[in-house]
């Protein structure tokens, strides 16, 4: 059963913080702190936003938190409309999208207008799309309720729908113009929510950085209980992992693709499962568990430290098991993915914690008996 989170626990919050995402003239800010929903107006207004905005969401967001957004974009832009579509992966298809642009007409919107994305990752997807073709290109601002949101989706720009073929088909790199990351309102998350975003925080300090491994091993048990503070500093220090790499490497030419780590055989996971067993995170983990077991094998990551990422993984929730997923729908899956090139298969490795490395032209069959020694261990493979 999924448990609503205590919105009353751990009041207490640091300072907000701003970082930046340095992108040339596409530059923008990012600003993460407890409570910052009240405030989104006059920072919207002090970073040059003198319309009003169009507010595009789902109704559990809304309900759960609109009234403190739009009460705050109300007081300085007057009334403002808001565009919903239905809450869940399904909704972020070509007829939602339809409905955002029929809202946008509705609205008036010209190419001066401007969008807020006010929800998970899913709202952010497709209100970015949106924003990127309407009237070939209009503004929108991130703010992101979900720990995976805001930790990860809502920055760098990927936006994007799904269509019948597979997920994310449709899409395009439009950088938003302004991010904020409310910490506040991960507490009305439920768990398995706050767990999914977790991993993909764990696979920021897996790439680049033992501090935040080290961190979460301390402090995970404040984190499944949203205490403030270190809400606060995860999602702080996962976003200045992922401005830092998006700013060197916007489309995914090279060192962005670092971010990928346990995508790979995530995603074969989630679509050889048909989009229903899993979180997109919890994926991401085992795909994590996959390409740590595997350098393992290849020699290339000493067993103690493969150990320490699985048993923090292990940790933070009891994932949905591999069972009953076969290797030949999990082998199609992977290589059918978009992130395949010209059908080599690359993989990102971590062969210490906090350092990364792409290899290239992994040997498919070894790889493939890897992957059925993978499903039929699991965990137990560490
Ligand atoms: N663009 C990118 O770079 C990128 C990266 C990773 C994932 N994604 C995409 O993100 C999507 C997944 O995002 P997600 O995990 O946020 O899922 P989601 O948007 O479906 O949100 C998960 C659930 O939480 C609810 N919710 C949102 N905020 C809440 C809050 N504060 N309190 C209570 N409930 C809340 C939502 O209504 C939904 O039911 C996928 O479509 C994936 O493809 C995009």
């Amino acid at each position: 059963m999924i448990r609503a989170r205590n919105l009353n626990r751990g009041r207490r919050a640091s300072a907000h913080k701003t970082l930046t995402v340095s992108l040339g003239k596409f530059s923008y800010p990012i600003h993460i702190g407890e409570n910052l929903l009240p405030q989104a107006g006059s920072r919207l207004a002090r970073l040059g936003f003198d319309t009003a905005p169009i507010v595009i969401t789902n109704p559990t967001v809304f309900k759960l938190h609109g009234w403190k957004l739009c009460k705050s974009l109300q007081a300085v832009y007057g009334p403002i409309s808001v565009i919903h579509i239905g809450d869940g992966e399904r909704y972020k298809d070509q007829r939602s999208l339809n409905k955002i642009y029929d809202g946008l007409f509705h609205a008036r919107a010209d190419r001066k207008s401007w969008l807020v994305a006010f929800g998970g990752g899913v709202v952010g997807d497709i209100a970015g799309f949106a924003a990127a073709t309407y009237m070939r290109g209009i503004r929108y601002v991130g703010v992101p309720t979900t720990l995976l949101a805001q930790v990860d989706s809502s920055v760098g720009g990927k936006v994007g729908i799904n269509v019948p073929q597979g997920k994310n088909l449709i899409g395009s790199f439009h950088q938003p113009s302004a991010v904020l990351a409310d910490t506040g309102v991960l507490k009305s998350l439920p768990a398995r929510e706050l767990a999914a975003g977790l991993f993909e925080v764990i696979k920021c300090g897996a790439i680049r950085s033992t501090a935040m491994i080290g961190y979460l091993e301390k402090h995970l048990s404040q984190i499944l209980s949203c205490q403030s503070e270190a809400l606060q500093h995860i999602v702080l220090e996962s976003l200045r992992i992922k401005a830092g790499i998006v700013a060197r490497d916007e489309k995914e030419k090279h060192l962005r693709m670092v971010l990928n780590f346990g995508h790979t055989v995530g995603h074969a996971i989630e679509a050889a499962t048909h989009f229903k067993r899993f979180k997109h995170g919890e994926a991401v983990a085992w795909g994590m568990l996959a390409a740590l077991g595997y350098s393992m094998e290849l020699g290339l990551t000493p067993r103690e430290e493969a150990v320490r990422l699985a048993s923090l993984i292990d940790r933070v929730e009891k994932m949905p098991s591999l069972k009953g997923i076969e290797l030949s729908e999990l082998w199609d899956a992977l290589i059918r993915d978009k992130k395949f090139r010209a059908g080599d298969i690359q993989l990102v490795l971590v062969p210490k914690l906090g350092v990364t490395r792409i290899r290239d032209c992994i040997r498919r069959q070894h790889f493939k008996a890897y992957l059925k020694h993978f499903l039929r261990r699991g965990k137990r493979i560490f």
